[in-house]
């Protein structure tokens, strides 16, 4: 979607060059000598890589920090945009630190800031579609969840979902137009239609909704999409915990592959919400754990969920228009040992009929990746992906699935059953904007080479993953809808000052001055620069010890460096990123500072209770941000 010229980008061939091998890990790098090893090894290259000067990024490196504060690079400036409970109208109160509750939170910011996209209308005024993905019961209750009531509940459900906002630029920074046109929440308890082949199946139906064709709300909202027709795609990740059983009744076997259990998780709904209990709504899980399509310019629109994606714990959906003019969309299962999916659809993209592509994404063909191991342990190999469609690949009755809806309800069952690989924790994924080549973080696992499912191989190179990687593949013949790909690690995460010549010491591409663990949210912004979120341990010591806080970096997918870019306050995810079109302004989620009660009062300081914020990243010169 960028016009940003190949000659710019250097080319992929220069990557696979660069990639790493297992040998050079496990290897002969404790025999060599120093000076050898600098010398000779794979190694010795890509470090001189990294420390050349990469052209694409112009900033200073930040350091890695523990305070409670949000640290851009020297010649940047973050200010606040809007923080959990600040109002979206004038007739619905500031958020309280002593007793905000549900009415108010219904017309407030939700809670937990994630995935976002910026909708520009002109140069002055646009959208921001934010996700809102849970709440820190510790933090928003005096109880701190120990004691919850109905109301309690509501309020939790009015800060999921998604929040709308009306920005204007004004004395040049993007600000919040309270009462703005297109200010809208939409939370746990909002009406959205369920499109696709799944739609009306009878695993959907509800007492309440016997035609299965239209559920409440969305929780749980993680990361993003944006389509080329200027929607918004919202994904339901951990939507398990908020269902049990009052009757401590058996939880099906394709329930419980999502993890729903009779005694619930944290969230307590059920306990206080009828619909939430599967003794009084057997069938209200499957209505969740699906995309959601939003039509943000229109705060009348209802949004509607796209079973034809399938059912999982979905991280973004990256949306990508193929030389075909089909429509592609990567998409991570986020839990240890599920699976990194595509979707291509069975129309295509029209540039010249926005309303024609309103349904492009309820048909379709989904397809699980399957990673081959690579040749001698390299860390680098070919994979393909299984199509999951009713009557192939022994997607059939007596395999149990009786119908395309089902294969897609239970895609996690339909996944294995096609043979897909279990990966270290499929986050974001997201598209160079110019060349063939797509990145997908997988966050860590401490599962991996544990369980029999999850054997050390492939992608996910490390028992006991505790710091995650990287992994990158171009499609066969650069063509997204291709069946085959070739794979290779960009990056493994890993301290290098607690282990030496082994994986756990990270790639070349990693040093004492940018390690990080968890890599998370990602994106290219137009020049072809990738940006890097953590989610990880912040502890700062052990396998951890100098990583800090965490953070946002940003590398330069063909020289392999990376820059930490940026630091989190205390106890914080960094997580949500979208740029304005011309790139001068940067928007980045700052979720749950001091979750668990850690010591922070981000943003406000003093004595505040600490409030997940977006923040708006801009260069004291008006810059290009990065370069
Ligand atoms: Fe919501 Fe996988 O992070
Ligand atoms: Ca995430
Ligand atoms: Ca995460």
């Amino acid at each position: 979607m960028s016009s940003h010229s190949r000659e710019q980008t250097p080319e992929f061939t220069q990557l696979v060059e660069k990639s790493l091998s297992r040998r050079r890990f496990l290897g002969g790098a404790a025999a060599l000598s120093a000076a050898a090893f600098f010398t000779v090894s794979p190694l010795s290259r890509a470090v001189a890589a990294a420390t050349q000067s990469s052209p694409l990024m112009g900033f200073e490196p930040v350091a890695a920090s523990t305070e409670d504060a949000f640290i851009v690079p020297k010649g940047y400036k973050a200010e606040r945009l809007i923080s959990w409970g600040d109002t979206l109208f004038g007739s619905v109160p500031e958020f309280s630190d002593s007793d905000n509750n549900a009415q108010a939170q219904a017309g407030q910011f939700g809670d937990n800031n994630d995935g976002m996209s910026f909708f520009a209308i002109d140069d002055n005024n646009a959208i921001l579609a934010v996700n809102n993905e849970y709440c820190n019961y510790e933090i928003m209750f005096p109880h701190q969840g120990d004691n919850m009531s109905a109301e309690d509940v509501k309020y939790a459900q009015a800060a999921h979902g998604v929040s709308v906002l009306t920005l204007k630029k004004e004395d040049g920074r993007w600000q919040l137009v309270k009462d703005g046109k297109y200010n809208r929440r939409i939370d746990a308890n909002t009406p959205m239609a369920i499109s696709g082949p799944a739609s009306g199946h009878a695993l959907l139906k509800t007492a309440a909704d016997a035609k299965g064709e239209q559920a409440l709300g969305t929780f749980n909202n993680c990361a993003n999409g944006m389509t080329p027709w200027g929607t918004y795609l919202t994904c339901e990740e951990n939507f398990h915990g908020y269902f049990g059983h009052t009757g401590n009744g058996e939880i099906p076997a394709a329930m419980a592959r999502y993890g729903i259990s009779a005694e619930g998780g944290r969230w307590q709904w059920h306990q206080h919400d009828a619909r939430f209990d599967l003794a009084e709504n057997p069938n209200e899980p499957n209505r969740f754990g699906w995309i959601v399509e939003i039509d943000p310019h229109n705060p009348e629109s209802m949004p509607v969920k796209r079973t034809a994606l399938g059912r999982f714990k979905h991280e973004n959906a990256e949306l990508v228009v193929a030389d075909s003019g089909h429509l592609v969309v990567y998409m991570g299962d986020d839990e240890r040992g599920e699976h990194l999916y595509r979707f291509v659809s069975k129309g295509k993209y029209n540039p010249d009929d926005m309303a024609a592509n309103r349904n492009l994404l309820d048909e379709g063909t989904l397809y699980v990746a399957k990673f081959h191991e690579g040749e001698g342990g390299e860390l680098k190999g070919k994979g393909e992906w299984l199509e999951l469609s009713f009557g192939k690949n022994g997607l059939t009755p007596e395999n149990g699935f009786a119908s395309q809806a089902e294969v897609l309800i239970h895609a996690r069952l339909a996944a294995t059953q096609v043979g897909g690989t279990t990966m270290d924790r499929p986050e974001w994924v997201a598209a160079h904007p110019s060349e063939p080549v797509v990145f997908c973080t997988l966050t860590n696992n401490k599962n991996r080479g544990i369980k029999d499912n999850q054997p050390v191989d492939g992608p996910n190179p490390r028992a006991e993953n505790h710091y995650g990687q990287i992994v990158r593949w171009r499609p066969e013949n650069g063509q997204h809808t291709a069946a085959g790909f070739d794979w290779d690690l960009f990056v493994l995460a890993g301290n290098p000052t607690v282990h030496q010549g082994n994986l756990y010491a990270g790639s070349a591409n990693i040093t004492a001055d940018n390690m990080f663990n968890s890599p998370d949210g990602i994106g290219f912004d137009k020049g072809g620069r990738l940006w890097i979120q953590t989610d990880g341990n912040y502890s700062n010591s052990g396998d951890f010890a100098g990583q800090g806080n965490n953070q946002m970096l940003c590398a330069d997918p063909d020289t392999g460096e990376i820059r930490r870019f940026l630091t989190g306050p205390v106890a914080c995810e960094i997580t949500g990123l979208a740029f304005t079109p011309d790139q001068r302004t940067l928007f980045v989620g700052v979720q749950h500072p001091g979750e668990k009660l850690a010591k922070s009062h981000f943003p406000f300081g003093g004595n505040r209770t600490p409030r997940s914020s977006v923040m708006v990243i801009t260069r004291e010169d008006g810059g290009v941000i990065g370069a």
